[in-house]
Protein backbone atom coordinates (compact mmCIF):
# COMPACT_ATOMS: atom_id res chain seq x y z
CA UNK A 1 0.00 0.00 0.00
CA UNK A 2 1.48 3.63 -0.99
CA UNK A 3 2.25 5.90 2.16
CA UNK A 4 -0.08 8.66 2.50
CA UNK A 5 1.56 12.06 2.46
CA UNK A 6 1.37 14.61 4.86
CA UNK A 7 -1.56 16.53 3.52
CA UNK A 8 -3.56 13.30 3.14
CA UNK A 9 -2.81 12.65 6.53
CA UNK A 10 -4.14 15.83 7.93
CA UNK A 11 -6.96 15.37 5.53
CA UNK A 12 -8.27 11.74 6.74
CA UNK A 13 -7.76 13.05 10.25
CA UNK A 14 -10.15 15.87 9.88
CA UNK A 15 -12.92 13.43 9.10
CA UNK A 16 -11.90 10.65 12.09
CA UNK A 17 -12.11 13.39 14.45
CA UNK A 18 -15.74 14.83 13.73
CA UNK A 19 -17.49 12.51 15.52
CA UNK A 20 -15.61 14.12 18.76
CA UNK A 21 -16.39 17.21 18.41
CA UNK A 22 -18.97 18.31 21.58
CA UNK A 23 -17.83 15.78 24.06
CA UNK A 24 -15.54 18.16 26.01
CA UNK A 25 -16.06 22.01 27.08
CA UNK A 26 -13.39 24.78 27.36
CA UNK A 27 -11.70 25.78 29.83
CA UNK A 28 -14.39 28.04 31.94
CA UNK A 29 -12.42 28.59 34.89
CA UNK A 30 -10.18 31.68 33.07
CA UNK A 31 -13.36 33.06 32.14
CA UNK A 32 -11.50 34.75 29.00
CA UNK A 33 -11.57 31.28 27.63
CA UNK A 34 -15.09 30.38 27.82
CA UNK A 35 -15.76 32.36 24.96
CA UNK A 36 -13.53 30.60 22.59
CA UNK A 37 -15.56 28.52 19.89
CA UNK A 38 -15.59 24.92 20.73
CA UNK A 39 -15.39 23.86 17.45
CA UNK A 40 -12.20 25.32 15.91
CA UNK A 41 -10.07 22.75 14.97
CA UNK A 42 -6.33 23.23 13.68
CA UNK A 43 -3.37 21.32 13.22
CA UNK A 44 0.00 21.78 12.13
CA UNK A 45 2.76 19.67 11.40
CA UNK A 46 6.38 20.91 10.33
CA UNK A 47 9.22 18.56 9.80
CA UNK A 48 13.02 18.64 10.69
CA UNK A 49 13.54 18.73 7.07
CA UNK A 50 11.21 21.75 6.42
CA UNK A 51 8.18 20.18 5.68
CA UNK A 52 5.32 21.95 6.45
CA UNK A 53 1.31 21.46 6.44
CA UNK A 54 -1.87 22.69 8.29
CA UNK A 55 -5.35 22.12 7.79
CA UNK A 56 -8.25 23.85 9.57
CA UNK A 57 -7.51 26.58 12.38
CA UNK A 58 -3.58 26.41 12.32
CA UNK A 59 -2.70 29.93 11.84
CA UNK A 60 -5.15 31.45 14.57
CA UNK A 61 -3.71 31.82 18.21
CA UNK A 62 -5.01 30.25 20.93
CA UNK A 63 -3.75 30.65 24.76
CA UNK A 64 -1.16 28.13 24.91
CA UNK A 65 -1.37 27.96 28.41
CA UNK A 66 0.51 25.19 29.89
CA UNK A 67 2.62 24.37 26.81
CA UNK A 68 4.93 27.64 28.03
CA UNK A 69 6.15 25.80 30.47
CA UNK A 70 8.14 23.67 28.24
CA UNK A 71 9.74 26.89 27.21
CA UNK A 72 10.10 28.24 30.51
CA UNK A 73 11.79 25.12 32.00
CA UNK A 74 14.03 24.80 28.77
CA UNK A 75 15.25 28.69 29.67
CA UNK A 76 15.59 27.14 33.21
CA UNK A 77 17.59 24.27 32.51
CA UNK A 78 19.68 26.00 30.03
CA UNK A 79 20.47 29.06 32.47
CA UNK A 80 20.60 26.91 35.85
CA UNK A 81 21.43 22.89 34.71
CA UNK A 82 20.76 20.24 37.09
CA UNK A 83 20.51 22.58 40.01
CA UNK A 84 16.73 23.13 38.85
CA UNK A 85 15.86 19.83 40.13
CA UNK A 86 16.82 20.63 43.52
CA UNK A 87 13.40 22.58 43.69
CA UNK A 88 11.46 20.79 41.57
CA UNK A 89 11.40 16.46 40.90
CA UNK A 90 11.09 14.87 37.57
CA UNK A 91 8.24 12.16 38.49
CA UNK A 92 4.83 11.99 36.86
CA UNK A 93 1.79 13.43 40.15
CA UNK A 94 -1.23 11.36 39.59
CA UNK A 95 -2.89 14.50 40.40
CA UNK A 96 -4.55 17.05 38.96
CA UNK A 97 -2.32 19.97 37.51
CA UNK A 98 -3.30 22.26 40.05
CA UNK A 99 -3.60 19.73 42.94
CA UNK A 100 -2.09 20.86 46.60
CA UNK A 101 -2.42 18.08 48.72
CA UNK A 102 0.77 16.32 47.30
CA UNK A 103 2.48 19.52 47.48
CA UNK A 104 1.90 20.02 51.64
CA UNK A 105 2.47 16.09 51.60
CA UNK A 106 6.22 16.15 50.15
CA UNK A 107 7.28 19.45 52.23
CA UNK A 108 7.11 21.88 49.00
CA UNK A 109 8.39 20.08 46.25
CA UNK A 110 6.41 19.97 43.03
CA UNK A 111 6.30 16.79 41.55
CA UNK A 112 7.45 17.92 38.34
CA UNK A 113 8.01 21.35 36.49
CA UNK A 114 4.67 20.85 34.48
CA UNK A 115 1.98 20.81 37.18
CA UNK A 116 1.23 24.48 38.46
CA UNK A 117 3.78 23.85 41.39
CA UNK A 118 6.45 22.94 39.61
CA UNK A 119 5.82 26.02 36.80
CA UNK A 120 5.21 28.46 39.26
CA UNK A 121 8.55 27.35 40.99
CA UNK A 122 10.24 27.27 37.47
CA UNK A 123 9.18 31.24 37.02
CA UNK A 124 10.77 31.85 40.18
CA UNK A 125 13.75 30.86 39.36
CA UNK A 126 13.32 33.15 36.11
CA UNK A 127 12.65 35.77 38.47
CA UNK A 128 16.19 35.85 39.60
CA UNK A 129 17.05 36.59 36.04
CA UNK A 130 14.70 39.02 34.70
CA UNK A 131 11.46 41.05 36.37
CA UNK A 132 9.55 39.90 33.35
CA UNK A 133 9.42 35.86 33.12
CA UNK A 134 6.68 36.28 30.86
CA UNK A 135 8.65 38.54 28.20
CA UNK A 136 11.56 36.55 28.29
CA UNK A 137 9.29 33.50 27.42
CA UNK A 138 7.35 34.99 24.50
CA UNK A 139 10.95 36.23 23.20
CA UNK A 140 12.27 32.58 23.28
CA UNK A 141 9.22 31.28 21.48
CA UNK A 142 9.31 33.68 19.03
CA UNK A 143 12.80 33.65 18.49
CA UNK A 144 12.32 29.91 17.83
CA UNK A 145 9.17 30.26 15.64
CA UNK A 146 10.81 33.37 13.95
CA UNK A 147 7.21 35.18 14.61
CA UNK A 148 6.46 38.75 16.72
CA UNK A 149 4.48 36.91 19.53
CA UNK A 150 2.34 38.44 21.75
CA UNK A 151 0.97 38.11 25.56
CA UNK A 152 -3.13 38.22 25.91
CA UNK A 153 -3.45 40.78 28.52
CA UNK A 154 -6.87 39.95 28.52
CA UNK A 155 -6.16 36.30 29.40
CA UNK A 156 -4.27 37.30 31.82
CA UNK A 157 -5.91 39.48 33.91
CA UNK A 158 -8.85 37.11 33.89
CA UNK A 159 -6.76 34.34 35.44
CA UNK A 160 -5.29 36.53 37.61
CA UNK A 161 -8.46 37.67 38.92
CA UNK A 162 -9.73 33.86 39.55
CA UNK A 163 -6.08 32.70 40.16
CA UNK A 164 -6.78 31.48 44.23
CA UNK A 165 -5.42 27.89 43.88
CA UNK A 166 -2.62 29.08 42.25
CA UNK A 167 -1.95 31.68 45.01
CA UNK A 168 -2.28 29.05 47.48
CA UNK A 169 0.34 26.89 45.70
CA UNK A 170 2.98 29.79 45.80
CA UNK A 171 1.88 30.57 49.43
CA UNK A 172 2.69 26.67 50.29
CA UNK A 173 5.83 26.50 48.49
CA UNK A 174 7.07 30.03 49.72
CA UNK A 175 6.74 28.49 53.22
CA UNK A 176 8.37 25.98 52.30
CA UNK A 177 11.33 27.70 50.52
CA UNK A 178 10.84 26.63 47.42
CA UNK A 179 10.32 29.91 46.22
CA UNK A 180 11.86 32.69 47.03
CA UNK A 181 10.15 35.78 45.34
CA UNK A 182 7.03 37.44 46.79
CA UNK A 183 4.23 34.25 45.72
CA UNK A 184 1.97 37.32 44.40
CA UNK A 185 4.71 38.11 42.22
CA UNK A 186 5.41 34.64 41.13
CA UNK A 187 1.35 33.85 39.93
CA UNK A 188 1.25 37.19 38.15
CA UNK A 189 4.45 36.46 35.99
CA UNK A 190 2.69 33.11 35.80
CA UNK A 191 -0.41 33.83 34.41
CA UNK A 192 1.31 36.19 31.91
CA UNK A 193 3.46 33.70 30.62
CA UNK A 194 0.03 31.33 30.28
CA UNK A 195 -1.33 34.05 28.19
CA UNK A 196 1.32 33.93 25.11
CA UNK A 197 -1.00 33.24 21.67
CA UNK A 198 0.38 30.87 19.23
CA UNK A 199 -0.86 29.41 16.87
CA UNK A 200 -0.31 25.61 15.55
CA UNK A 201 2.03 26.70 12.83
CA UNK A 202 3.81 29.07 14.97
CA UNK A 203 4.07 25.87 17.83
CA UNK A 204 5.27 23.60 15.66
CA UNK A 205 8.11 25.29 14.65
CA UNK A 206 9.03 26.34 18.27
CA UNK A 207 9.20 22.91 18.86
CA UNK A 208 10.94 21.69 16.65
CA UNK A 209 14.54 21.55 18.73
CA UNK A 210 12.75 18.73 20.47
CA UNK A 211 12.51 16.55 16.88
CA UNK A 212 15.64 17.38 16.06
CA UNK A 213 18.47 17.03 18.50
CA UNK A 214 18.70 20.70 19.92
CA UNK A 215 18.99 22.24 16.72
CA UNK A 216 16.57 24.89 15.27
CA UNK A 217 15.71 24.91 11.85
CA UNK A 218 13.93 27.70 11.89
CA UNK A 219 16.39 29.74 14.00
CA UNK A 220 19.55 28.04 12.47
CA UNK A 221 20.58 27.67 15.77
CA UNK A 222 21.68 25.14 18.67
CA UNK A 223 19.06 25.65 21.05
CA UNK A 224 19.53 22.57 23.76
CA UNK A 225 22.51 20.17 23.68
CA UNK A 226 21.02 16.39 22.79
CA UNK A 227 21.31 15.18 26.03
CA UNK A 228 19.29 17.90 27.32
CA UNK A 229 16.62 17.70 24.42
CA UNK A 230 16.03 14.01 25.41
CA UNK A 231 15.49 14.43 29.01
CA UNK A 232 13.05 16.89 27.81
CA UNK A 233 11.43 14.64 25.95
CA UNK A 234 11.50 12.24 28.69
CA UNK A 235 9.62 14.54 31.02
CA UNK A 236 6.78 15.34 28.36
CA UNK A 237 6.50 11.77 27.82
CA UNK A 238 5.80 10.92 31.47
CA UNK A 239 4.65 14.22 33.09
CA UNK A 240 3.66 16.43 29.89
CA UNK A 241 -0.23 15.21 30.50
CA UNK A 242 -0.62 15.39 33.71
CA UNK A 243 -3.12 12.57 35.65
CA UNK A 244 -3.65 11.02 31.96
CA UNK A 245 -0.38 10.88 30.85
CA UNK A 246 -0.69 7.20 30.54
CA UNK A 247 -3.80 6.72 28.80
CA UNK A 248 -2.09 9.49 26.46
CA UNK A 249 0.68 7.09 25.92
CA UNK A 250 -1.51 4.50 25.41
CA UNK A 251 -3.21 5.96 22.28
CA UNK A 252 -1.28 8.51 20.61
CA UNK A 253 2.65 7.21 21.84
CA UNK A 254 4.26 10.30 22.03
CA UNK A 255 5.91 12.83 24.13
CA UNK A 256 3.82 15.92 24.51
CA UNK A 257 2.54 18.77 25.90
CA UNK A 258 -1.27 20.36 26.46
CA UNK A 259 -2.85 23.53 27.50
CA UNK A 260 -6.23 24.24 28.97
CA UNK A 261 -6.28 27.34 25.48
CA UNK A 262 -6.84 23.25 23.33
CA UNK A 263 -3.54 23.10 22.49
CA UNK A 264 -1.33 19.97 22.47
CA UNK A 265 2.14 19.76 21.02
CA UNK A 266 4.12 16.15 20.04
CA UNK A 267 7.12 15.90 18.85
CA UNK A 268 8.49 12.88 16.77
CA UNK A 269 12.01 12.53 17.60
CA UNK A 270 14.59 13.01 14.48
CA UNK A 271 11.15 13.84 12.14
CA UNK A 272 8.49 16.21 13.32
CA UNK A 273 6.48 18.16 15.03
CA UNK A 274 2.78 18.11 14.91
CA UNK A 275 0.49 20.76 16.65
CA UNK A 276 -3.62 20.20 17.48
CA UNK A 277 -5.61 23.24 18.79
CA UNK A 278 -9.32 22.31 19.59
CA UNK A 279 -10.78 24.07 22.58
CA UNK A 280 -13.42 21.34 24.63
CA UNK A 281 -11.34 20.33 26.90
CA UNK A 282 -11.93 16.71 28.81
CA UNK A 283 -11.73 16.56 33.03
CA UNK A 284 -8.30 16.03 32.73
CA UNK A 285 -7.81 19.52 31.13
CA UNK A 286 -6.27 18.03 27.63
CA UNK A 287 -8.37 18.72 24.48
CA UNK A 288 -10.57 15.94 23.23
CA UNK A 289 -10.59 16.16 19.31
CA UNK A 290 -6.96 17.41 19.79
CA UNK A 291 -6.10 13.85 21.69
CA UNK A 292 -8.74 11.83 18.80
CA UNK A 293 -6.57 13.59 16.38
CA UNK A 294 -3.01 13.12 17.25
CA UNK A 295 -4.13 9.35 17.58
CA UNK A 296 -5.58 9.14 14.30
CA UNK A 297 -2.09 10.49 13.43
CA UNK A 298 0.34 8.85 14.61
CA UNK A 299 -1.74 5.98 13.47
CA UNK A 300 -1.79 7.02 10.51
CA UNK A 301 1.61 8.03 10.28
CA UNK A 302 3.14 5.25 12.65
CA UNK A 303 4.98 7.06 14.09
CA UNK A 304 4.52 7.19 17.55
CA UNK A 305 7.53 5.98 19.77
CA UNK A 306 6.15 3.05 21.39
O1 LIG B 1 -2.42 27.67 35.92
C1 LIG B 1 -3.36 27.34 35.21
O2 LIG B 1 -4.33 26.76 35.67
C2 LIG B 1 -3.31 27.67 33.74
N1 LIG B 1 -2.66 28.94 33.52
C3 LIG B 1 -2.57 26.62 32.96
C4 LIG B 1 -3.12 25.24 33.18
C5 LIG B 1 -2.99 24.37 31.99
O3 LIG B 1 -2.87 24.80 30.87
C6 LIG B 1 -3.12 22.90 32.25
N2 LIG B 1 -2.99 22.14 31.04
N3 LIG B 1 -3.75 21.41 30.49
Amino acid sequence: MKALSIPDVLAEVAVLVRPHFGKGRPADYIPELADVPGGKFGMAVRTVAGEEHVIGDADEPFSAQSITKVFSLGLALNRMGDEVWTRVGKEPSGTPFNHLALLEAERGVPRNPFINAGALAVTDMLLDWTADPAALVRDFAGFLSDQALVIDEAVAASELAHAHQNRAIANLMRGHGTITHDPLDVVAAYCRQCALSMSCRQMSRAFLPLAAGGFSPVAQETIFPDRLTRRLNALLMTCGIYDSVGSFAYRVGLPAKSGVGGGIVAVVPGKAVVTVWSPELDRFGTSVVGTAALEAFAQLTSCSVL
